[in-house]
C-alpha cells in the first residue's frame, strides 16, 4: 500500500498540479478580464474622463450621420449617452450639450469658458469677416456686442420714443402682407406664403436700419433675400463645409455650396455697404438719427473723436457696416422663419387658430389691429407664441460655440479651442418637463386663472443663453417676461446689463 501509495502520489500530485496550474490561470486571466473592465469603469468615472459617444469613421467621423435634422440625431445620442456627448465631424472633435443643467452648466454658469466661436471657413465669410455673430470672443467683439445692443435697444419697443414708430411699420407691413396674400390667392390661387412673409419681415428691419422699404416684386430685393436656407444650412451644426477641408480641393456639391455661399455674402454686404455710404455722405452733423445706421454711424464718429464724455461702447466706424449687415440678416431670417411657422401651426390646429381670432375679437375688435399695450390682455395669443417656440424650436441648435479654457460639464473633461454645439431642440422636447413634449397645447403655459405661467414661458429655449445670446430676444419680450427670466435657471446674473451682454 505504502509502496503503491508513495509510487501514485508522486502521479496524481504532478496531474492535479497541471489542473490546477490551468484553472489557476483560467481564473488569473478571468480576474485580470475583469480587473481591467472594473478599472476602466472607474476611470471613465473619474471627472476627467472624456464625454463618450458613438464609434467615429475613419476620415469623416460621424458626419454621414448627422443628417438635416441634427437636433433629433443628437436627442438620439443623448438617450444612449447621456447629455454630454462627443462626436467627430471629419476630424474635428465636437461635443454637444442636451438638457437644461448641462447647457446652464456650461453657458450660464461658465459664461466667457463657452463664448468662442470655432475657426471655420464659413465664419470669416460673413460680413466681410468682420461679424458680431461669428467673431471670436475677444475685448474687441465685447466692444461691438455692447454698442449693437445698445444701439438696438434705443431702436426697440422697449424704448418709448422708437416703439410707436417700430409699431407703426411693423402694422403698415402687416396690413400690406394681408392685401398681398388676398391679391396672389383670388380665385382660389395656389399660394405659397414664404416670399411675401419674407419681404414683410424684411421691410420692418429695413425700415428700422436703413429707414426704406421695398414693393414685394421688386426683383433685387427678392433675390438678396432668397437664400436665407442655404445660409442656415452651411453654418449651420452638422454643414460639412468646415468640417472637411479636403472637399474644397475638387469640384463637388459641398464646394460648389460653398462657393455660393462667398457669393450670397459679398452680396448682402455689398447691399448694407452702399446703405452705410448714403448715409454717411448725407448724415447732417447735429442732426437726430434718422435711423439704426445713422445711429451707428454716429457713436463711432463720437468714439473717433476722443472729445471727453465719449461713448467709449461705440463701434469703430469700419465694423458699422458688419455688424448692421449682420443685424438685419439675423433679424429678417429669424423672424420671418418664426412668422412662417405661425401660418403652418395655424393651418395645422384650427382650433387653436379659432380661440386666438376670439380672443382677439375680444381684446382687440375688428375695428382697429393690436398693438404692444394689448399684450398684457391677451394671455392666450401669448400662450400660443410661446408654445409655437417650444414646439418648432425653429432654431434648434444654436451657431456653433467653442471653449476659450479647459473646463467640465456634468464632469466630462472639455479641453479649450473644443467645438460645442448646443441642442436647445433637447430643452424644449424633455418630457420631464414638457408633459407630453410632441403635442402642441398652449394651455400649458396658462395657470388655473387663465394667466401665462412665466417661470415655465420663460425656460422655452429659442434665442440661447449666455454671453452668445441673441440679442433681439430683449427687443422682443415684455418686461414682465423678462422680471420672470432674472429668477429662472436661465439668467446668468440679476443685472440685465450682464444677462445679455458681457
Ligand atoms: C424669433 C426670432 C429670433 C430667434 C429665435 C433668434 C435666435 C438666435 C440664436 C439661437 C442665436 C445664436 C445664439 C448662440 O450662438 O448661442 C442668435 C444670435 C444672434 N441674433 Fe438672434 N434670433 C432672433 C431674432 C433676432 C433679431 C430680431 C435680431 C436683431 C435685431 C437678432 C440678432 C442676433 C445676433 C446679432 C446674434 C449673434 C449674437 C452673438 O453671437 O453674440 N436675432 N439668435
Amino acid at each position: 500500500m505504502a509502496t503503491s501509495l508513495s509510487a501514485d502520489s508522486p502521479q496524481q500530485l504532478s496531474s492535479l498540479s497541471t489542473q490546477q496550474t490551468t484553472l489557476l490561470l483560467l481564473f488569473s486571466v478571468l480576474a485580470a478580464v475583469h480587473l481591467g473592465q472594473w478599472l476602466l469603469r472607474q476611470w471613465q468615472r473619474k471627472p476627467w474622463s472624456s464625454p463618450p459617444g458613438p464609434f467615429p469613421w475613419p476620415l469623416i467621423g460621424n458626419a454621414a450621420a448627422v443628417g438635416q435634422a441634427s437636433h433629433l440625431y443628437f436627442a438620439r445620442l443623448a438617450r444612449r449617452y447621456g447629455d454630454v456627448f462627443q462626436i467627430r465631424l471629419g476630424s474635428c472633435p465636437v461635443v454637444v450639450l442636451n438638457g437644461e443643467s448641462a447647457i446652464h452648466q456650461a453657458l450660464v454658469q461658465q459664461g466667457s469658458i463657452f463664448a468662442d466661436r470655432p475657426p471655420f471657413a464659413s465664419f470669416r465669410v460673413v460680413s466681410g469677416g468682420r461679424s458680431l455673430a461669428f467673431g471670436h470672443y475677444s475685448e474687441h467683439w465685447k466692444t461691438q456686442r455692447r454698442s449693437a445692443y445698445s444701439t438696438m435697444r434705443a431702436f426697440s419697443t422697449r424704448h418709448p420714443r422708437s416703439r410707436g414708430l417700430l409699431e407703426g411699420h411693423a402694422l403698415a407691413e402687416a396690413r400690406e402682407l394681408v392685401a398681398v396674400l388676398v391679391r396672389r390667392c383670388a380665385g382660389g390661387a395656389f399660394l405659397d406664403p414664404t416670399q411675401p412673409v419674407i419681404v414683410a419681415v424684411a421691410n420692418v428691419m429695413s425700415a428700422v436700419c436703413f429707414g426704406c422699404r421695398y414693393n414685394h416684386d421688386d426683383a433685387e430685393f427678392l433675390e438678396l433675400l432668397s437664400h436665407n436656407e442655404e445660409f442656415g444650412r452651411t453654418v449651420g451644426a452638422g454643414s460639412l463645409v468646415d468640417v472637411l477641408p479636403w472637399l474644397q480641393l475638387f469640384p463637388n456639391p459641398v464646394r460648389t455650396t460653398f462657393r455660393k455661399f462667398e457669393q450670397l455674402n459679398r452680396n448682402f454686404s455689398n447691399f448694407v455697404l452702399d446703405k452705410f455710404l448714403r448715409h454717411h455722405e448725407s448724415l447732417v452733423p447735429g442732426a437726430a438719427p434718422r435711423d439704426m445706421t445713422d445711429a451707428f454711424i454716429l457713436s463711432a464718429e463720437k468714439k473717433a473723436s476722443g472729445a471727453p464724455g465719449d461713448d467709449s461702447s461705440g463701434l469703430d466706424l469700419e465694423d458699422v457696416p458688419a455688424t448692421i449687415t449682420d443685424i438685419f440678416g439675423a433679424s429678417q431670417d429669424t423672424l420671418s422663419t418664426a412668422l412662417l411657422w405661425l401660418l403652418i401651426l395655424f393651418t395645422r390646429y384650427p382650433d387653436v387658430q379659432a380661440r386666438v381670432q376670439a380672443e382677439l375679437d375680444q381684446v382687440v375688435g375688428r375695428d382697429r389691429l393690436p398693438c404692444m399695450s394689448d399684450q398684457p390682455n391677451l394671455p392666450y395669443v401669448m400662450a400660443f407664441l410661446y408654445e409655437s417656440m417650444r414646439f418648432s424650436s425653429f432654431l434648434p441648435v444654436t451657431i456653433p460655440h467653442a471653449t476659450t479654457a479647459n473646463t467640465f460639464v456634468l464632469g466630462y473633461y472639455i479641453p479649450k479651442n473644443t467645438v460645442v454645439f448646443v441642442n436647445q431642440w433637447s430643452v424644449n422636447h424633455d418630457p420631464a418637463k414638457w408633459p407630453n413634449p410632441e403635442g402642441f397645447d398652449p394651455t400649458r403655459f396658462l395657470d388655473k386663472d387663465g394667466f401665462i405661467n412665466k417661470a415655465l414661458a420663460s425656460s422655452v429655449m429659442i434665442f440661447s443663453v449666455g454671453k452668445r445670446r441673441c440679442i433681439g430676444w430683449h427687443t422682443k419680450m415684455s418686461s414682465h417676461f423678462l422680471e420672470a427670466e432674472r429668477g429662472s435657471l436661465f439668467s446668468d446674473s440679476t443685472d440685465p446689463q450682464e444677462i445679455l451682454l458681457l
